[in-house]
């Protein structure tokens, strides 16, 4: 049985010092209480080393944003894998919000380097991937979402794959208050993520990793997602910057789940 997983990604937001370490207060308690489900928090770099020391004994799990794939060197504004292994055990790779032109242009092969580096490093990459609105209404779905994991995945083993956690996260539902269907979240993940994976590492390999929807999570609707047999988890933006996310935690962890 894979773990389930609710993973919130903060963006920019609450990197100053005392607005993240009031906010990590407020719900450590309550969060830490709650059994079946894990927990990590991806806020900004800014914020990491406090958070590790308030978080010590919980057990809530810290995740960064992005990551160069290089150890060190001459680039300017970034941070290395090895940097961040003593500060968090995971990290999010390639968001939509970062593969995005005009904003850091990251490349599938970028994203594969930095899947890699963060393995090599004993962090856990948070692999996201997700077609743009265009591209659904076009039918390309399944041919935009196997390129992009045949990509990120490209050189990995099978134990390596399915150590990595996969998030699906359409781009026209991520903050827009308009979330998938978890029917049709679910499908896609079945056909064109663990069907490419079952390709092309074989079935058991393909069971393995945990596969996260995001875009638009909220309390209200995470125990549909959390129902359904392929979605191990959630990464949420949005509603993991207010209180409300000690109760979207308590009902993903409360939900039955059917995945084998
Ligand atoms: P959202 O963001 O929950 O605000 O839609 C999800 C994400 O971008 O990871």
């Amino acid at each position: 049985m894979r773990r389930a997983l609710i993973a919130a990604n903060w963006k920019m937001h609450l990197g100053r010092r005392d607005d993240a370490l009031r906010f990590v207060r407020r719900i450590r308690h309550s969060v830490g209480q709650i059994e079946g489900a894990e927990v990590v928090l991806c806020p900004p770099f800014t914020v990491l080393p406090e958070l590790g020391e308030v978080l010590r004994r919980s057990a809530i799990a810290l995740g960064a944003q992005n990551m160069h794939w290089s150890e060190s060197g001459a680039f300017t504004g970034e941070i290395g894998p090895s940097m961040l292994s003593g500060l968090c055990r995971y990290v999010i790779l390639g968001h939509s919000e970062r593969r995005a032109t005009g904003s850091a242009d990251e490349s599938d092969e970028a994203i594969n380097r930095k899947v890699h580096s963060a393995l090599g490093a004993g962090l856990v990459p948070i692999v996201c991937l997700g077609e743009t609105r265009t591209q659904r209404e076009g039918g390309e779905t399944d041919a935009v979402l196997r390129r992009q994991v045949s990509a990120a995945l490209a050189g990995l083993d099978g134990a390596e794959v399915g150590h990595c956690v996969l998030a699906y996260e359409p781009i026209w539902a991520i903050g827009s208050g308009r979330p998938a269907t978890p029917v049709e979240a679910n499908r896609t993940i079945s056909l064109s993520l663990r069907g490419f994976l079952a390709h092309r590492f074989g079935e058991a390999v393909a069971r393995e990793p945990r596969v996260l929807y995001g875009g638009s999570v909220d309390a209200g609707n995470i125990e549909a997602f959390m129902g359904m047999p392929e979605i191990d988890g959630a990464l949420v933006g949005g509603a993991s910057l207010d209180p409300g996310f000690v109760e979207l935690v308590r009902r993903a962890a409360g939900t039955r789940r059917t995945a084998d």
